[in-house]
């Protein structure tokens, strides 16, 4: 995960810089240690980034004044941010879990005005991927079953759960080199 976190991260803000424009505070929701995080503040230095994540995954990290980190349940409260990011967090959630998730999400970034958006990076399953997308997304998929009872998503499932959450319209871009795709969702 934390290979996966560091390569992807870094893509995102090398080659989808525009997702972070108008942003000046982002809160990675299951942040873990922040690598995603550091990566935007790093090259943006403007976005004021925080990681929301669980009080015994927080305890264990180290402040060191690039990101700060916040203990909570992401079930009950978010801290309101311009963009509410999620990475390889919501893939581990039912749907039903998904949607108040997501409610909790678009009240923090619904807390101010200007209104800002939630960016999800995950799979978006397609009718006709290459072979090798395919055997990446149904590996993924396979660990979701096994360790979690999460599963990787079509883009109808996807747009059902922002609909229900709240939201009414969202964006999905393809991270380049990745089976993710980055999808902003907006109230
Ligand atoms: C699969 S890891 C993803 C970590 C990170 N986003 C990444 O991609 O490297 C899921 C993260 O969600 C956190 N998490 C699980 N339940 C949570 C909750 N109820 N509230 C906040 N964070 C939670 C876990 O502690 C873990 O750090």
């Amino acid at each position: 995960m934390g290979s996966d976190t560091s390569f992807v991260s870094e893509i995102v803000v090398r080659e989808h810089g525009e997702v972070f424009a108008g942003v000046a505070s982002v809160v990675d929701v299951g942040g873990h240690n922040g690598t995603t995080a550091r990566a935007i503040a790093g090259a943006f230095p403007h976005v004021r980034c925080s990681v929301l994540d669980l009080p015994r995954v927080v305890e264990a990290m180290p402040a060191d004044g690039t990101v700060e980190f916040v203990a909570g349940d992401m079930r009950e409260f978010i801290p309101p941010a311009d963009a509410v990011l999620f990475k390889c967090v919501l893939h581990n959630w039912s749907d039903e879990d998904c949607v108040q998730i997501l409610k909790r999400s678009k009240e923090a970034v619904c807390a101010r005005e200007p209104r800002g958006k939630v960016v999800i990076t995950e799979v978006v399953l397609s009718g006709s991927p290459s072979k090798q997308t395919l055997e990446a997304q149904l590996l993924m998929d396979l660990c979701m079953m096994v360790v979690v009872e999460g599963k990787e998503r079509t883009e109808d499932t996807w747009q059902k759960i922002f609909l229900d959450a709240g939201f009414t319209r969202y964006k999905i871009t393809p991270i380049s080199g990745t089976t993710r795709s980055l999808i902003e969702v907006f109230p």
